[in-house]
């Protein structure tokens, strides 16, 4: 067994990540609060994530999903890969919003006019 860091592009954080288990698995490990429990099983497409760099190995997804084109490019479910490197990604599936604590900007309105 050996264990890869998954850095998480969106929000800089990072996640250390066995070959034994999916992307998502790992992800879960994290106790991010709010990561939903989609199909587990490369059917519903919540845990899209955009591999940047690094290698894996994957698993069957369902095309509804990801295009042979988007896993080309290294769009793949999370719940079907495995790292067999160090991985950067970005989420790109639903789960984004509960994944990365990406803090909006306030707008301040201006009052001077
Ligand atoms: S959890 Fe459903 S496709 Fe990954």
């Amino acid at each position: 067994m050996t264990i890869h860091t998954v850095t998480i592009e969106d929000d800089g954080s990072s996640y250390r990540c066995s070959d034994t288990l999916t992307l998502l698995e790992g992800m879960e490990s994290l106790g991010k609060k709010g990561i939903p429990v989609g199909c587990r099983g490369g059917g519903c497409g919540v845990c899209k994530v955009h591999v940047l760099s690094g290698s894996y190995t994957k698993r069957v997804m369902s095309r509804e999903h990801v295009s042979e084109q988007d896993e080309a490019q290294g769009c793949v479910l999370a719940c079907r890969v495995r790292p067999t490197s160090a991985i950067s990604l970005r989420v790109i599936g639903q789960m984004k919003k509960n994944v990365c604590r990406v803090v909006e900007p306030t707008v301040v309105p201006d009052l001077s006019t």
